[in-house]
């Protein structure tokens, strides 16, 4: 890769969900300077799956995805192109990545930096689709493969068809589920992934359908052609082998806490501490199993009750969310999870193939800027 950064400030660019070795991951400690370039080089050792790339620098994550800096970066293979899913990219496989975001009244975007927004986090009152507002998509009576990717700053998606139909999620941060899963909605968290089929066979010629949210339109599709869908979905789509339980060598606990009050933004931490570049957190053995259990929970008075903890360099798998089997639907890897209001989740995962030192973080950017962050070193 080459990345020259042209901007007049620092900036680096970090692959979101790739497995590679610390000083290519992009992090914060990556940094390339205003006409400088970043050259970093790797090999892709994982499974087909939908990535995608953005800035990373200390304290300004935020600002600088906003203003447009992220994008898609899909993995193909053998498995995924010879699954007979919908996979013609712009016809019948179509990346979508949902974005609010807010405009001043001379339509220049407008990113709020004040203290308490940095708590809150940055919310669009306009919701964009890879860059659209409200786009619509013609489409034929076939199947139709959608990568949704929510790239947001702050705000969660509740998607679901205006008619109320089923559709199909194959895929999430990771790679393919192992069997499609049907859903009548998706929540979906900043930083996170899924891939999901609609079948538009059974509209007619004329028919719109919406994707939206229970407060937002999000696009339209409208029905303009009868054609013949040769795709299908396979009942068994991933290999995803469980981790055993037993695996696990070492069990480690970590806090995402904001105290309530809007006094200080120095309240958003893990463990009770905010982020700190020089400070290795947590020290992991590269071969070894872990289980890392992740809590929310809330205090008195606090109105942020939800963070989606990201971890960088591997993808894990989630035991449990507060005692219970995780959905269907979160049973394949993931490297990003939502973390409801008093949620406890455990997750299992595999530090493997590379050394290097990652991040972890809540992917609400405003809460990764004002310190919700840390970093590992696999050794
Ligand atoms: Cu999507 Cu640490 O990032
Ligand atoms: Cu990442
Ligand atoms: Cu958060």
């Amino acid at each position: 890769m080459r990345v020259n950064n042209a901007l007049d400030e620092s900036t680096t660019v970090h692959w979101h969900g790739l497995h590679v070795a610390g000083p290519s991951d992009g992090g914060p400690h990556q940094v390339i300077a205003p006409g400088k370039s970043w050259r970093p080089s790797f090999n892709i050792v994982q499974e087909a799956a939908t990535l995608w790339y953005h800035p990373h620098p200390k304290g300004q994550t935020g600002r600088q995805v906003y203003r447009g800096l992220a994008g898609f970066f899909i993995i193909d293979d053998d498995r995924s192109l010879d699954l007979n899913l919908p996979n013609k990219y712009g016809e019948n496989d179509i990346p979508l990545v949902i974005q609010d975001r807010k405009f001043t009244t001379d339509g220049q975007l407008e990113y709020e930096t004040s203290f308490i927004f940095s708590r809150n986090g940055m919310f669009g009152d306009e919701i964009l689709v890879n860059g659209e507002i409200n786009p619509t998509l013609k489409v034929g009576t076939a199947k139709i493969r959608l990568r949704v990717l929510n790239g947001s700053n702050t705000r969660i998606y509740n998607l679901s068809l205006s008619d109320r139909s089923n559709f199909v999620q194959i895929a999430s941060d990771g790679g393919f589920l192992n069997r499609p899963v049907k859903l009548r909605s998706l929540e979906i968290s900043p930083g996170e992934r899924a891939e999901i089929v609609i079948d538009f066979s059974k509209y007619s010629v004329g028919d719109s359908i919406r994707l939206k949210d229970p407060s937002f339109d999000i696009m339209q599709f409208i029905v303009n052609k009868r054609v013949e869908d040769k795709t299908t979905i396979p009942t068994r789509i991933g290999d995803v082998k469980k981790i055993p339980r037993s695996a696990a060598i070492r069990k480690r606990t970590f806090v995402l806490k904001s105290a309530g009050g809007g006094v200080a933004k120095q309240d958003l931490t893990i463990n009770g501490k905010l982020f700190d570049l020089k400070r290795i957190d947590e020290t992991v053995g590269r071969g070894d199993t872990e289980i890392w259990e992740v809590r929310n929970p809330s205090s008195p008075g606090e109105n942020l009750s939800l963070h989606p903890l990201h971890i960088h360099g591997i993808h894990f798998q989630i035991l449990s969310r507060n005692g219970r089997a995780p959905a269907e639907n979160e049973r394949g890897w993931k490297d990003t999870l939502l973390l409801h209001k008093d949620e406890t989740a455990k997750l299992i995962m595999r530090f493997e193939d590379f050394k290097g030192v990652y991040m972890y973080h809540c992917h609400m950017l405003e809460h990764e800027d004002a310190g919700m962050m840390a970093q590992f070193e696999t050794k």
